[in-house]
């Protein structure tokens, strides 16, 4: 495939910085930022003119092009700082009772664990984690009551163990589309299919698949999907949607409250309780569809499989390294443009609570390489992400600073 990416002086990243964690933060390239920036210039020229009457045809403008995108109605969707807010939302709106269970896996965010934890705890209700495993020793958890192998050899290594903890009072299944700590893409809509065969609906955490997939959310027929736009599609810090199935709508409840109608006059919509949150800079939501342009003009299919051909070689290299057989399998249908590798248990010790784990340390500090090393459940990966600025050099980077720090 000819495909040529566009030059790392497309974005801002400093020359001296190898930058592989585009999964947590993904710098926006300079494109995106100055449409950002001009759309703040806007509000600042004159406020009223801009909140009043040109904010929300801007943002319905912005929605219409970002639902194109994930194959969805805008009707359905609606703007958020990020995933995080958008799991609020979802939290504060599902009606738990003593008793009810909300459904898990321990592959799924920190955070989103807090928020249902929390959420749960208030309702009487409680969280059952689904224990999926990750090629990794055994470790002790008591929420769990099904376990998988840990070894993903086809889908029904995930949708199995999960569809196995749905019992009668189960309210929703919560489950990521690209997991964080492993990074391995899920068979989404296999489980909503499961899920909602046993009457259970589904809340899919997507922060990283928006872009690194090409997603259709018809097709994925899930409840809610929250997302953030600032990884993988490379929109400002601050953008995120959340779409709700038209079932669901009347009932949705915002995590926080404001005027809850439209500023500007118009009819009313379930999303009004979300678009006013007070008064804010909806910049990032506006340069949502530069960032989309962006993408689409370098060329999607692209983007998707030379970044993919590149973690894919970053994990060949890194497996090799450490000695490690494989523990997901080589195809785009399970890793896209980030990949985690397990690291041998016996070389890093655990990273103390809050700390960076000492060889992300090492590696930032000594060798200038932004990579997280990301741990659950006992387990430590090397998270890989590769975006379109990254080349083969940014491997041999890493692989030779591996080598350097040793203890292989
Ligand atoms: C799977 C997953 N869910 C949720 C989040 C939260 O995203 P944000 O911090 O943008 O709200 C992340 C962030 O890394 C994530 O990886």
């Amino acid at each position: 495939m000819e495909f040529t990416p566009p030059p790392r002086s497309a974005w801002s990243i400093p020359e001296d910085v190898t930058y592989l964690n585009h999964g947590s933060f993904g710098p926006a390239p300079r494109v995106v930022q100055e449409s950002r920036e001009e759309w703040s210039r806007r509000l600042e020229r004159q406020p009223m003119d801009f909140y009043l009457r040109q904010m929300e045809p801007a943002i319905d403008q912005a929605m219409e092009s970002l639902a194109r995108f994930v194959g969805a109605d805008s009707r359905d969707m609606v703007f958020v700082d990020n995933a995080t807010v958008a799991m609020n939302v979802v939290a504060a709106s599902l009606e738990l009772k003593p008793g009810d269970e909300v459904l898990l896996n321990d592959h799924e965010y920190g955070a989103v664990f807090r928020i249902w934890r929390q959420r749960c705890e208030a309702a009487g209700a409680r969280v059952v984690t689904a224990r999926l495993g990750a090629a990794v020793p055994e470790v002790g958890d008591s929420e769990h009551s099904s376990r998988g192998s840990g070894q993903f050899r086809s889908t029904a290594d995930i949708v199995e163990p999960i569809m196995a903890c749905v019992t009668e009072r189960t309210r929703l299944i919560v489950v990521s589309h690209i997991t964080s700590p492993s990074a391995v893409i899920f068979p989404v809509a296999e489980i909503c299919r499961r899920a909602h065969e046993r009457g259970v609906p589904v809340c899919i955490d997507g922060p990283h698949a928006i872009a690194m997939r090409e997603i259709n959310l018809r097709g994925i027929d899930c409840d809610f999907y929250c997302a953030s736009l600032h990884k993988w599609l490379s929109a400002p810090c601050g953008a995120g949607f959340l779409y709700v199935k038209r079932s669901w709508q009347s009932r949705m409840k915002p995590h926080m409250t404001s005027w809850g109608r439209s500023l500007g006059g118009r009819p009313e919509r379930w999303q009004d309780q979300l678009n006013w949150l007070g008064t804010r800079d909806p910049a990032p939501f506006l340069a949502v569809p530069i960032a989309i342009e962006f993408l689409e003009q370098v060329g999607l299919e692209g983007f998707r499989e030379s970044t993919h051909q590149l973690a894919r070689t970053a994990r060949a290299r890194i497996e090799q390294l450490f000695g490690l057989a494989d523990w997901l399998p080589d195809s785009p249908d399970w890793f896209g443009s980030m990949v985690a590798i397990p690291l041998p248990a016996s070389d890093y010790k655990k990273a103390k609570p809050n700390a960076m784990h000492p060889l992300q340390a090492a590696l930032l500090n000594q060798f200038r390489i932004e990579i997280p090393v990301t741990e659950y459940f006992g387990q430590a990966f090397l998270r890989v992400s590769c975006h379109l600025y990254n080349t083969t050099s940014d491997i041999d980077h890493l692989i030779d600073a591996l080598q350097q720090i040793g203890r292989f």
